[in-house]
């Protein structure tokens, strides 16, 4: 299998790369080579994807029999990109997003509900992270790729991504507030369902679709009402090996105070349904996910050892400081 990898060297990049080199595929990684993160050995084509002279240059590096576009979040770069690629690779394949979807988090998504309008044309004029227009884009981008690949496209939907190198700062910030003790803030009940996906079982299930030829849209998430909250603390309490104390506040009392979900308590959302993304789909076609615990400890391993995410304007967002903390839990106890 020869495969080119739009990106490769942040996050569900690198998990896409290192399980593509474990494979034995031929792999051609395609960034600016900024970031130092992208795994050794496949061949490196350094270049901009914004720049339509880079993507020639890319271009004649194919053919391939895929491209995985990994990043892309630019209706009409992402254009730019699938069009320069469409005679040098079979089938396009695109880590899009849940947040396609117009209903959520607001009803349970599966493949064939409502998606946002997008438009395939579109650039927004700014790179800036933007919470509202983030879904609305990605769906401008799988039309952009529908329209030069047709059916030779696969789109990959992932709930939220947790595991090595996440840098959007969700489990990075929980594991450091718990391995540092004492009281902890946790948003009641313990029992609320969850389902983030392992970086890993994400690249691993794109792999395989890739290898068996699938095409189309894929939810990928954990199973609904597997994982739960308390669940996901608790083990952040053990791979850290933390004596922290958990402080389940009231979910109302919180929102009463202010508290902001999702971002200043990390992954907390008080909607039952931000958590019923339909994964039946995937499942049948062989999506596996491993355990939270599992992917508390790799992602604790990972910054012991000495992980550093890559700088993203988005870490900044997550996470309640440590005197509104106090004050807050000094109102539970
Ligand atoms: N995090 C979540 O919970 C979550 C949930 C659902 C879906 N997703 C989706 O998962 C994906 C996450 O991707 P990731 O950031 O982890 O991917 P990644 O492939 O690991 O990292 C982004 C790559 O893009 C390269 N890059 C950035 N701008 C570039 C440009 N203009 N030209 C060429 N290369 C460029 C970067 O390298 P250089 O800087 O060296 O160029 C880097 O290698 C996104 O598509 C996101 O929508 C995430």
């Amino acid at each position: 299998m020869r495969i080119l990898i739009l990106g490769g060297s942040w996050f569900v990049g690198r998990a896409v790369v290192a399980d593509a080199i474990g494979r034995g595929w031929e792999v051609t990684l395609f960034n600016r080579g900024r970031s130092a993160g992208a795994p050794e050995g496949p061949l490196h084509v350094r270049g901009d994807w914004e720049r339509a002279a880079d993507l020639a240059r890319l271009a004649a590096h194919g053919p391939w029999d895929v491209v995985v576009d990994v990043a892309g979040a630019v209706p009409a770069v992402v254009r730019n990109v699938a069009r320069a690629l469409a005679s040098a690779a079979e089938r396009y394949v695109f880590m899009s997003t849940i947040s396609v979807y117009r209903d959520w988090p607001y009803q349970p998504v599966d493949e064939s509900s409502p998606l946002w309008d997008g438009d395939p044309d579109l650039d927004p004029g700014t790179r800036r992270w933007d919470p509202d227009a983030y879904g609305p884009l990605k769906v401008g981008c799988e039309l952009a790729i529908r329209r030069e690949f047709g059916d030779r496209a696969l789109f990959i939907r992932p709930h939220v991504i947790l595991g090595p190198g996440e840098y959007v700062g969700r489990l990075p910030w929980w594991l450091n507030r718990i391995s540092r003790g004492g009281h902890v803030l946790a948003p009641a009940p313990p029992g609320r369902a969850i389902q983030p996906v392992d970086v890993r079982d994400v690249a691993r299930f794109t792999l395989d679709m890739i290898a068996t030829n699938a095409t189309g849209p894929f939810n990928v998430a954990a199973p609904i009402g597997r994982d739960t909250f308390g669940g996901l603390l608790h083990a952040c309490r053990e791979v850290t090996g933390s004596t922290a104390e958990f402080v389940w506040a009231d979910e109302a009392w919180l929102a009463q105070q202010g508290v902001r979900e999702w971002t200043e308590i990390p992954l907390w959302r008080t909607l039952p349904t931000a958590w019923a993304m339909n994964t039946d789909k995937a499942r049948q076609a062989g999506l596996t996910c491993r355990s939270l615990q599992e992917t508390a400890a790799a992602t604790w391993h990972w910054l012991q050892g000495g992980g550093v995410p890559v700088a993203h304007e988005r870490f900044a967002e997550h996470g309640i400081s440590v005197e509104r903390e106090a004050e807050l839990v000094a109102a539970c106890l």
